[in-house]
This record gives structure tokens, sequence and C-alpha cells, in this order.
């Protein structure tokens, strides 16, 4: 999961991602009472400073570091769980009727009539998806402990990271269906487990694994009895600034989107009624859908707990976003950069930890990233924003020269230009995800910019974007390592086990 390269990066990038809330999230996990003037921050930013600069040497590096990562959550847990025996309120919150919690989920305010306000939280923070800690199966005694916690019900204020936060305004789906710490967990729970299929052997982790960068190393996607789909399984991440999902756009949110492969009898192969019946059964699922949800559990609700998880599977901040950083500040501070440290400290500790980063980057690299950015390659004329991806349809020509090409986009609108066009997918993290095209038929980036080079495949419906470039060998090489090098980070840690009994 972590790119090998790495390894002066990821603490650069947790300095400055962990948000001042990364040990207070682990107290809702554990259930402990809470004081909100420590974890909400406020916009000041020097108690903000302080607070991050403590709890950086508690998550030292959540990507190299896992377990140690891990046990400190699970340290955490343990002495919120000691307190939550001897915490009155709490349990008293335990003995509350159902109807009491579920009226106050579908109301907004919390049962307990603790705080609801929001908590502010950076996306990212591995805390949000590192599932309850423990070791094995949920109990539902586990369950009840977390699910009981109003705070895990107040509504979460996300931000994105360093590269993405560019993009915050293009957040969509959470004003319809909003984050909480609890149903992220339910979210991870479903996105992980089998017993959604018909016979038990798919999950969404199946051709979205976190090991291939929530893409899958096939071609096609593999459901159940091994069949195969006509398309390649795209990446999981970064959906919260995506709107329309699939290749060809025909889901127009994520939570629609969700309940798709649960019926596909080529991906998951169940009905959504039998899906509904499997989960309220199991009575881990039954009780956390039922504080989550006042109409409990729904294929809707299903849907809307599993787009809520996969919004906080988002990119941390790549080589890229700190040469930006970097030469940001260069262009603003010009001769003056001297006298930055003691003009701005702040600004000056951003520019050097960027910095930092920017020197493990080879030139090749450097050079990449500003002919990605030229009109010479046209890269940014769809490849375009935080996410590297313009969100519309495209035709490159891939998978044209057959007698019945797969029509992408057309099928949704019948419009001719249509014809043959796909989503561009973004590219962040892309050397993670081969092989490529919407038809899996590019196994390797090289392959992939030898495709733009000779303008991708005539066809009456090529996009006018697509031409023949003119790339020398070493130019077509540092395209390459822009997108390897420049454009891969880390992904959250995800607790991919820890399920319902
Ligand atoms: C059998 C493999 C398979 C399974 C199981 C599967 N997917 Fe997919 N997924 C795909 C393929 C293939 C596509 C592209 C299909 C298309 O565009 O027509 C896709 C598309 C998506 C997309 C759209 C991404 C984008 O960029 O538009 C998301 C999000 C997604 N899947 C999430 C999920 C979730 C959540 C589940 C579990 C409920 C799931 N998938 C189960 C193979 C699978
Ligand atoms: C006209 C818009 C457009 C331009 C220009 C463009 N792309 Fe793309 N890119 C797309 C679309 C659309 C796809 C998916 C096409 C398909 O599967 O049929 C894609 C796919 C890719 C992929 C595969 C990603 C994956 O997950 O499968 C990579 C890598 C890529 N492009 C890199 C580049 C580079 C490098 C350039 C510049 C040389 C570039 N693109 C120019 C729209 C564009």
């Amino acid at each position: 999961m972590t790119p090998n390269f790495s390894c002066g990066r990821t603490c650069v990038i947790h300095r400055l991602l962990m948000p001042i809330l990364g040990l207070s999230l682990i107290m809702f996990w554990g259930c402990q009472p809470v004081d909100t003037a420590s974890i909400v921050p406020d916009s000041n930013a020097s108690s903000a400073e302080a607070d991050s600069n403590s709890s950086q040497d508690e998550h030292s590096d959540p990507a190299h570091d896992e377990g140690a990562d891990h046990d400190q959550a699970e340290s955490d847990h343990a002495d919120g769980d000691h307190d939550h025996g001897t915490d009155g309120e709490h349990d008293e919150g335990d003995h509350d009727g159902d109807s009491e919690h579920q009226a106050a989920a579908a109301s907004g305010t919390s049962a307990s009539g603790a705080d609801d306000s929001p908590i502010e939280v950076v996306l990212g923070n591995p805390l949000l998806t590192s599932g309850i800690p423990g070791e094995g199966s949920l109990t539902l005694e586990e369950i009840k402990i977390f699910i009981n916690d109003p705070n895990n019900h107040r509504p979460l204020s996300v931000s994105l990271p360093l590269g993405l936060s560019a993009a915050q305004e293009n957040i969509v789906g959470i004003k319809e269906n909003p984050m909480t710490i609890a149903k992220i967990e339910l979210g991870r729970q479903l996105y992980f487990d089998t017993r959604l299929s018909k016979d038990n052997t798919v999950s969404c982790a199946s051709c979205h694994a976190p090991d291939n960068g929530y893409a899958k190393d096939t071609k096609f996607g593999v459901g159940i009895d091994d069949q195969e789909g006509g398309r390649n399984s795209p990446v999981a991440y970064n959906r919260i600034i995506s709107g329309a999902q699939f290749w060809d756009g025909r889901a127009d949110s994520l939570e629609a989107q969700a309940v798709g492969p649960i019926e596909n009898p080529i991906e998951m192969g169940n009905t959504h009624e039998n899906c509904v019946n499997t989960l309220a059964g199991i009575e881990g699922y039954k009780v956390q859908f039922e504080k989550i949800f006042p109409d409990g559990v729904t294929i809707d609700n299903v849907g809307k707990a599993i787009a809520t998880f996969e919004r906080t599977l988002v990119t941390a901040p790549a080589g890229y976003d700190y040469l930006e950083v970097v030469r940001g500040i260069e262009s603003q501070w010009g001769e003056d950069l001297d006298e930055l440290e003691e003009e701005d400290p702040e600004v000056f500790a951003e520019y050097s930890d960027a910095q930092k980063v920017v020197a493990n980057l080879s030139e090749s690299t450097i050079r990449g990233r500003d002919l990605f950015f030229s009109e010479k390659t046209n890269c940014t004329a769809c490849h375009a924003g935080a996410n590297f991806a313009d969100e519309l349809y495209h035709n490159l020509g891939v998978g044209m020269e057959v007698e019945k090409p797969d029509l992408g986009r057309f099928a949704e609108t019948n419009n001719d230009i249509d014809r043959g066009a796909f989503k561009t997918p973004t590219v962040r993290n892309v050397a993670m995800t081969g092989p490529y095209m919407h038809d899996g038929s590019q196994k390797t980036l090289e392959e992939v910019v030898e495709w733009y080079a000779k303008g991708g495949h005539a066809n009456p419906f090529l996009s006018e974007k697509v031409k023949k470039l003119e790339l020398t060998d070493q130019d077509k090489a540092d395209l390459v390592a822009f997108m390897k090098e420049g454009l891969t980070s880390d992904l959250p840690p995800v607790e991919t086990g820890r399920l319902p009994q």
C-alpha cells in the first residue's frame, strides 16, 4: 500500500495532516466522557498548532507503522473501556430505550442530550477507518458500547487534505447523507462483508481492494462463480469530490452506485430483498442500522452507509502537491525568501517541510510535471483539477477497433458525441491501479503514454482534444515518472476485518 519511495514523505504528510483531532477521535471509540473544548478545534491557529504537535509523536506515521498506530488505538480503547464501566452517564445511555435513540437519530438531537455540534476532521485521518478497536469478529457487546456513544452520531464537518483541499467546494453528497463516525464504521463493515453477495463469496473489496489501490489488478471485475464483467474496476477513492459514478456515469450518486453491484448477476448476484433480510438477521448489524437510521435496515441505508465509508477514502498529499507548495511560496516571496523565517514562521515551516519532500523527487518527475501541464501534451485538458479528473466523458478510441464496441456514455445519452466516450479517471495513485482504461486493455503507464503519443485510436468520434503528440523518449519517460513518483501517495489504513458475528 505504501509507495516504497515515500519514507521521508509520510512524516511530513503526517505533520501537515494529522489533525488536532487525532487523539480525541480515539476517545470516541472508547466511549470516554468527552471534553468538547479539547476536541472541536477552534479556528485559533496557535492552539491548533500546539495540539497537533503533541499528537504528532503519538501517531508517528500511520502508513509506515500501522502496527504501532493500531496499538495506540487499542490501548486508548482499553482505557476508554475502563472508564466506560465507571461512567454512569454512558451506562445510562445503554439502557435508554431504542426508540428514544432512533427518534434522536432522526431529529438530529442526541438521546442523552449530549453535544450535537459538528466534529471537525481532516479526511484521511486513519482513526475514521481503523474500525472498532480490538481483535477478531465484533461482538454484540462491543458494537453496543460503540453505537450507544452519542459522540459517534455527531455530524462530521470534513475538510480535505493538502492537494485535494483545492476541491473543498466540490464535495458532493454529504448534505443529503451527513457523515458520522457510526455511519462510516457501519459502511466499512458492509464494504468488506461477503455476506452481501448471494453465496457469501464476494464483497465490494473483491473488486476494489485496498491492496490494489481500491481497484483490482485483473482486466475485468470478477464476481460470483468467477464470472467476468466487460469493464475494468475503477478506483473507490476520492469519490467525495465526484458526482456521477461508473465509466459511463449511469449512477448519479455514490449512494445509487453502491447498491448496484449487490443485485448485479455477475458481481454479487444477490437480490436487494435477500441482502436486507440477511443483514437484519445479524444482530450486530441490526442494532447499528436502527441507531443510525430511523427506518433501520433498508437497501437505501446500505447504500448510504457504504457511500459514507467510501467518502473517507482520500489520497494523502503526493510529491506533486508539495512541489506546488514550494513553487507557490517561492514565487510569492521571490528574493525575500531569506526573510520568510522571521516574518512568517508558520509559512516557513510549511515551506521547509514541503521542500524536504521535493528534494527527493527526481528531475524526471519534475520535468514530467511540467509536461503534463503543458499544451504540448494537453493532459490537463481532461485530467484537470485537484483530482486530475474533469468528471466528463471523452472518446480516446479505446476498444473502438472491434466490430461492436462498448459505446460507453452513449448508452446513457443517445448523443452521437458520446459514442465510445468514458469518464475521465483520476490519475492520482494511478501507479497502483493497473491495468488501465475502461476495458483494462493497457497494462502499464508506459503503454498508456504511447497511446496518447500516437493520438489515440482513429475513429469517427475521437475527442478533438486527442491529437498525435511530438514526444521524445525522454518526454515519455518523464510523464510516466510524474504519474508514478509525483502522484503516488498514501491512502488511509483501513481495518478490513472486524465484522459483526
Ligand atoms: C465483481 C467486481 C465488482 C464488485 C463485487 C463491485 N464492483 Fe464496483 N465496480 C466494478 C466495475 C467493473 C465497475 C465499473 C463498471 C462500469 O462502469 O460499468 C465498478 C464501479 C464502481 C464505482 C464507480 C467508480 C467511478 O469512478 O465511477 C464505485 C464507486 C464502486 N464500483 C464501488 C463498489 C462498491 C461500494 C461495491 C460493493 C457494494 C462494489 N463496487 C462491488 C467492479 C465491482
Ligand atoms: C480528451 C481527454 C483526455 C486527455 C487529453 C487525456 N486523457 Fe487520459 N484519460 C481520459 C479518459 C476519458 C480516459 C479513460 C478512457 C477509456 O477507458 O476509454 C483516460 C485514461 C487515462 C489513464 C488510465 C487511467 C486508468 O485508471 O485506467 C491514464 C494513466 C491517463 N489517461 C493519462 C493521461 C496522460 C498522461 C495524458 C496526456 C498525455 C492524458 N491522459 C490525456 C481523458 C483524457
